[in-house]
């Protein structure tokens, strides 16, 4: 695939088919995208590439905790607050995913159901939960694993793979040790659902937007 194809169609995958990836493509993928670039070639990062009954586990224990309102205690913290456009897109996000499923905002149980299947990791046959030492200032190794992460997205769009970046895949940090050898001195970045994607799901398929150049470059050019 060209990669300029590659980058404007991938996609979050909100549906996936239930059939299995084989391991030999995860390791293909996971073989080429340690040539993402890193500060200084320092690669801060480990990958749990979790499926079968392990999965399902989690995937279960996740809704769960969910369901019981449990707080999400992330190791990569969200934002709570955010200037005003960011603000607006990220409602914006929120309205298109429930849009894509005639869910209409006061209709709290459905919006409840798709929490719950986004929980459930919208299905997916893989789960990569991406940590980096704890030792290491945030900034400069969470940049390295956000580049990490957009090359498996972009290597496993290539292959024909969907890709869906979860937060809510390790809100959960106590779930995540418990079930998985993640060791005490790491954090917990990311987690990243992959999957064959459902192609025809309205969710899979809605307009995303983005911002245009006139809002995000700013030319400096001469005195
Ligand atoms: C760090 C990060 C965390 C994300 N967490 C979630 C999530 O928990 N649930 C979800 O549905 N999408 C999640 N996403 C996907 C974003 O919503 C998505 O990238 C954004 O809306 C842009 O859409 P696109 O990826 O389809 O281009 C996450 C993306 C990133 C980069």
């Amino acid at each position: 695939m060209e990669l300029r194809t590659a980058v404007r169609e991938r996609r979050s995958i909100r549906q996936f088919r239930r059939d299995a990836v084989p391991r030999e493509l995860i390791e293909e993928i996971l073989q080429d995208a340690r040539y993402a670039p890193s500060w200084g070639n320092t690669q801060p990062w480990e990958i749990f590439v979790v499926t079968g009954e392990a999965l399902e586990a989690f995937r279960s224990a996740n809704r769960e905790n969910l369901l019981k309102g449990l707080p999400m205690a992330s190791e990569a913290p969200m934002p709570q607050e955010w200037p005003e456009a960011l603000k607006k897109r990220y409602t914006g996000t929120g309205r298109v995913v429930l849009e894509a499923q005639s869910i209409p905002r006061e209709d709290k149980q459905a919006r409840l159901d798709y929490a719950v299947r986004m929980f459930s990791l919208f299905d997916a046959p893989v789960l990569l939960i991406l940590c980096t030492d704890r030792s290491l200032p945030e900034g400069y190794s969470m940049l390295d694993c956000g580049l990490l992460l957009q090359t498996i997205c972009l290597l496993a769009r290539d292959h024909g793979l969907g890709s869906c970046i979860l937060a809510c895949s390790v809100g959960y940090p106590d779930l995540i040790r418990r079930l998985l050898p993640v060791r005490e001195e790491q954090r917990i970045v990311m987690g990243m659902a992959l999957g064959w994607p459902d192609d025809d799901a309205p969710l899979n398929r809605f307009l995303r937007e983005r911002a245009g150049l006139g809002e995000i470059v700013t030319w400096v050019s001469g005195s």
